[in-house]
């Protein structure tokens, strides 16, 4: 049987970890695996091919064109939105001109293979920008095409990149005299923020969720760089890997947009707060609002609304909040730090 080539970009984030190790569990699926820094040990085995390198280098790209048949990409590789907020410009050349390149080299596949090639993208809630939190907290849950105007890079990055998708599957080269050859079948998911039991995400904003529960479970004091009454939509990494999973498979009939907001449950700073406590009586957590962090997180919908993704691709959370510590985090995380040496 020939195996589906699938490539994944940001192999070594966190989305990547969760995803590779998931199907490079299938027998069916080889994965090439794409990151700047040498692979994490752990992920080594459930990859076909690893490559280090950068998704600016188009030499490199080019060369994966040739070599080869990549059916699907799941594009992770992306700076977050606080990391993108002490450099721009560079956010802007990973986050835009590395989808572009993406998005060339998927053209390029087709091209070869005479076929429509997937492209899966995980935009985020930092698509949207709310105006102040008054807007924030009378807002009900958000659909896709409302307060689309983003206050940071990274979030105006992942909003334009919808776009790019969308125009690469539907409208490149519109006015090539044959422009019908290349099809790309892109799809994306706005995930909030994501908390992964095995992981710490670096860079990002809605940090503060998995921040507090990893520091509580090694023993370490944390100070919380937002508010206790701030509210963001949450989901647990198992559910982002099952929603992109899902997005990937589906018929493109049953799809009527090409951009689809995921979650699960929508906690508090506080609510994280008193869960973790309730898990780990002894943790030291503090508040200590970051005012421009802070304003990010503001600018970010406490809540969203996929309807669209249950009506099209039946898109369900398998852990609600509750669930997702009992059954999930806390019993992960309890297992990672009893083998981890312990800090110094
Ligand atoms: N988790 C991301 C961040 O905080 C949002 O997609 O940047």
């Amino acid at each position: 049987m020939r195996k589906e080539v699938v490539l994944i970009t940001g192999a070594n984030g966190e989305i990547g970890h969760g995803l590779i190790t998931h199907l490079g569990q299938k027998d069916d699926v080889n994965v090439i695996a794409l990151d700047v820094q040498p692979l994490d040990e752990k992920l080594k085995p459930y990859c076909y091919r690893f490559i280090q390198g950068d998704i600016l280098d188009q030499m490199l790209l080019g060369r994966m064109v040739v070599e080869f048949e990549i059916r699907s990409i799941f594009h992770l590789a992306s700076i977050l939105s606080t990391k993108a907020e002490y450099n721009p410009e560079t956010a802007h050349r990973v986050n835009v001109e590395g989808t572009l390149n993406l998005l060339r080299l998927a053209v390029e596949q087709s091209q070869w293979q005479g076929q429509s090639v997937k492209f899966i993208y995980p935009s985020s809630i930092a698509a949207y920008g709310l105006p102040d939190l008054e807007t924030k907290n009378r807002a009900q849950k958000i659909k896709e095409d409302q307060w689309c105007q983003p206050i940071t890079m990274y979030g105006c990055n992942k909003l334009y990149c919808e776009h790019l998708g969308r125009y690469y599957a539907a409208n490149y080269r519109q006015l090539a005299a044959d422009p019908g050859r290349s099809s790309i079948d892109f799809r994306a998911l706005r995930f909030p923020g994501l908390i992964s039991a095995d992981t710490i995400p670096t860079g990002g904003t809605s940090d503060y969720g998995p921040e507090m529960l990893h520091a509580a479970a090694q023993g370490i004091p944390y100070r919380c760089f937002v508010r206790e009454d701030t509210r963001l939509p949450f989901m647990a990494m198992p559910d982002a890997i099952k929603s992109l999973l899902m997005l990937h498979n589906a018929p493109k009939s049953a799809l009527t947009q090409s951009v689809y907001n995921v979650t699960s449950f929508n906690p508090t700073a506080l609510e994280i707060h008193d869960i973790v406590l309730s898990y780990f009586p002894s943790a030291e957590v503090t508040f200590k609002p970051h005012d421009s962090r802070q304003r990010i997180v503001d600018s970010w919908p406490g809540d969203i609304d996929d309807t669209a993704a249950q009506r099209d691709w039946n898109w369900q959370p398998d852990y609600d909040q509750d669930r997702a510590f009992s059954e999930y985090l806390i019993p992960a995380i309890t297992k990672l730090y009893a083998q981890a040496p312990k800090p110094a």
